[in-house]
């Protein structure tokens, strides 16, 4: 399979995770995914549910962001992705 290009960023293997919500694709996944040569993607979806006690849901999805990916960068150097769907209620906060 070819290698692709994401800006400058190559692509060795030429895969894109999936985002699975509510805690299947966190840091542990996506960083696998990416030391692998694929792109690792962190899904939002019901991030507040796994990562509590930051206050309300909302604060809990952006803190809880905000760890897995520093989690992820900790066990990668390779490509993640974060996964927002349009649909969610906190979509314009998950994006800034
Ligand atoms: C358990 C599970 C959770 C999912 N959660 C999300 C999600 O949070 N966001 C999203 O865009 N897609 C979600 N999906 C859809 C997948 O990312 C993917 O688009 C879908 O499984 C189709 O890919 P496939 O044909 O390779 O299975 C989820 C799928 C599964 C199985």
């Amino acid at each position: 399979m070819k290698s692709f290009f994401i800006g400058n960023l190559e692509v060795k293997l030429p895969i894109v995770q999936g985002g699975m919500g509510v805690g299947v694709s966190l840091s542990g996944l996506a960083s696998a995914v990416a030391n692998e040569g694929g792109v690792g993607v962190i899904s939002c979806a019901g991030l507040g549910l796994i990562h509590k006690g930051h206050g309300d849901f909302l604060q809990n999805c952006i803190w809880g962001l905000q760890e897995e990916l520093r989690i992820a960068r900790e066990k990668t150097k390779g490509i993640i992705g974060v996964n927002i769907m349009v649909a969610l209620s906190n979509f314009a906060d998950m994006a800034r």
